[in-house]
C-alpha cells in the first residue's frame, strides 16, 4: 500500500510516532510549557484565515518555487531547529539534512544537536542553516560561529526567545535529564520501541556533542536546564549587535512576537526576522505567533523578509501563515513526528504531503504563487485586544 493511502495526513505521522518512540521521548518531543494552553492557541488561530475559493479560473498551475535569503527553494517551508534531534529519531539530524538537500528545503541545525556541525553542514550543502543559542562566553561564541562557517552553513539563526528556563512539566514527570541517563523505567520504554532501541545501538547513545566540546555534562542536570542555559546569557541588544558583527552571512533573529522589537532588529542589521512562540515551549502566556504576524508586517512594510512557524501542519496552514505577512514557514514538531513514524522515508513523505496540499489548495484559491495567497484571504477572525 501507498504511503499516501497509509499516511495521507501528518496527523496519521504524528500517531504513528507516539506508537513507535518511548514515552519519555513522546513526552520531550510533543510537550510545551505550563498548561500547554500555546498550542491550541496556535491552532485556533490559523484555523481562523479563511479564504474566498475562486471558479472559472480554468487551469491553475501552481509554482512552488521560492526565494528567501538569496537562496532558491522548492516551497516556502522549512526545518526549524529541534534540540536533541537524535534523541526523537536515531541518526535524525543527517536524515533530515539529506532530505533538505535532496528535496531544496532549507534545515535549520540546532546548538543543541545531537551531531556537530562538521558533521551535517556537508550533508546540508547550500540548504543548512545554523541555530545559535547564546553562549555567555565570547570566545565559545566566536568558536562555535567559526565551526558553524568553516562546516558551510551561510545562513545564521540567533534564537532569543529564551530569557530563561521554562518549568515544561511533562519533562520533568517523564524524567529526562541532560544528557539522557536511564532509568529502569525507561529501560522499560525502549523495550516496547525495538526499531527506535536497534537504531540508538547503531547510531550510539545520543550526545550533545557540540556542547560537550565546552562543558561538563554529566547527566544530572534536568533536560529543562538545557546546556543552552548553561553556555547562555540572556542576550540583549550588545548580544545581538555582537553576532552581528561576526556573522557576514544573513542573520535571522529568532523568537519574536513584539512589533517594536522587529523594528529594532531591523535596525541592529538583523537580515530577517522569525516570528515564534517557540511552539509554546517557553511561556505559556504568550499569544498566538500568528496573531503577532500582521501587526509585526504592518510595523515594518513589505521588504523585510519574515519566518513564521508554531502550530503549522499542512499546505494550507503554509497559505494561511503567508497572507498574513510571512515570507517563509517552518515546521518543528511536525518532521520529527514524521521521522519517528517511518524513519528518514517519513520526512520525505511529509515533504510530499506540504508539498501537495499546498499545490492543491493553491488551485482552490486560483493561485499560481503561495506569496499571493492574501489576495484570497476572506477573513482572519477576531483581531485580539490589546
Ligand atoms: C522538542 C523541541 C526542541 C526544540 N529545540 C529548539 C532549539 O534547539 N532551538 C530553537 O531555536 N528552537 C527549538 N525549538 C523550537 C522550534 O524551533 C520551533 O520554533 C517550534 O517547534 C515551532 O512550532 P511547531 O513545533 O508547532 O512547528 C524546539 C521545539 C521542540 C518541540
Amino acid at each position: 500500500m501507498s504511503l499516501d493511502l497509509r499516511y495521507p495526513a501528518l496527523s496519521d505521522l504524528k500517531a504513528a510516532c507516539k506508537r513507535r518512540v518511548p514515552w519519555f521521548v513522546w513526552e520531550y518531543l510533543d510537550s510545551a510549557t505550563g498548561t500547554e494552553s500555546v498550542k491550541p492557541r496556535n491552532r485556533a488561530a490559523l484555523d481562523a484565515v479563511l479564504f474566498q475559493p475562486a471558479v472559472l479560473r480554468g487551469a491553475i498551475t501552481p509554482d512552488l518555487q521560492t526565494q528567501f535569503l538569496g537562496q532558491d527553494y522548492a516551497m516556502p517551508v522549512g526545518i526549524a531547529p529541534i534540540g536533541m534531534s537524535g534523541l526523537i529519531w536515531p541518526g535524525a539530524e543527517a536524515a533530515l539534512a539529506q532530505m533538505a538537500q535532496t528535496t531544496r528545503l532549507p534545515y535549520c541545525l540546532s546548538t543543541v544537536a545531537t551531531r556537530l556541525p562538521e558533521e551535517i553542514g556537508p550533508i546540508a550543502g547550500d540548504m543548512g542553516w545554523f541555530q545559535l543559542y547564546p553562549p555567555k562566553d565570547p570566545k565559545i561564541r566566536a568558536d562555535i560561529l567559526t565551526r558553524a562557517r568553516n562546516a558551510g552553513f551561510r545562513t545564521l539563526v540567533l534564537t532569543v526567545d529564551l530569557p530563561g528556563p521554562s518549568r515544561r512539566e511533562r519533562q520533568l514527570r517523564a524524567q529526562l535529564a541532560i544528557p539522557p541517563k536511564l532509568t529502569p523505567s525507561m529501560l522499560w520504554q525502549i523495550a516496547q520501541c525495538p526499531s527506535w532501541a536497534l537504531g540508538t545501538l547503531r547510531h550510539g547513545q545520543p550526545r550533545l556533542r557540540l556542547m560537550e566540546a565546552y562543558l561538563k555534562l554529566d547527566g544530572n542536570a534536568p533536560s529543562t536546564a538545557h546546556p543552552g542555559y548553561l553556555l547562555r546569557a540572556a542576550p540583549d541588544w550588545d548580544y545581538v549587535q555582537a553576532v552581528r558583527a561576526l556573522w557576514d552571512g544573513p542573520l535571522v533573529i529568532k523568537g519574536v512576537i513584539e512589533p517594536q522589537d522587529a523594528l529594532r532588529l531591523r535596525d541592529t542589521g538583523a537580515d530577517a526576522i522569525w516570528v515564534s512562540n517557540h511552539g509554546g515551549r517557553q511561556f505559556d502566556g504568550a499569544p498566538a505567533a500568528l496573531h503577532a504576524l500582521p501587526r509585526i508586517r504592518a510595523a515594518i512594510g513589505p521588504d523585510m523578509p519574515l519566518i513564521f512557524d508554531g502550530g503549522v501542519e499542512s499546505g494550507l496552514d503554509v497559505l494561511r501563515a503567508l497572507a498574513l505577512g510571512a515570507d517563509f514557514t517552518m515546521l518543528g514538531r511536525g518532521w520529527h513526528y514524521a521521522l519517528g513514524a517511518l524513519g528518514p522515508q517519513g520526512a520525505q513523505h511529509l515533504a510530499q504531503i506540504l508539498r501537495d496540499d499546498l499545490a492543491s489548495n493553491m488551485i482552490q484559491m486560483g493561485l499560481t504563487q503561495p506569496k499571493k495567497a492574501h489576495l484570497q484571504l476572506w477573513t482572519h477572525g477576531p483581531a485580539p485586544e490589546i
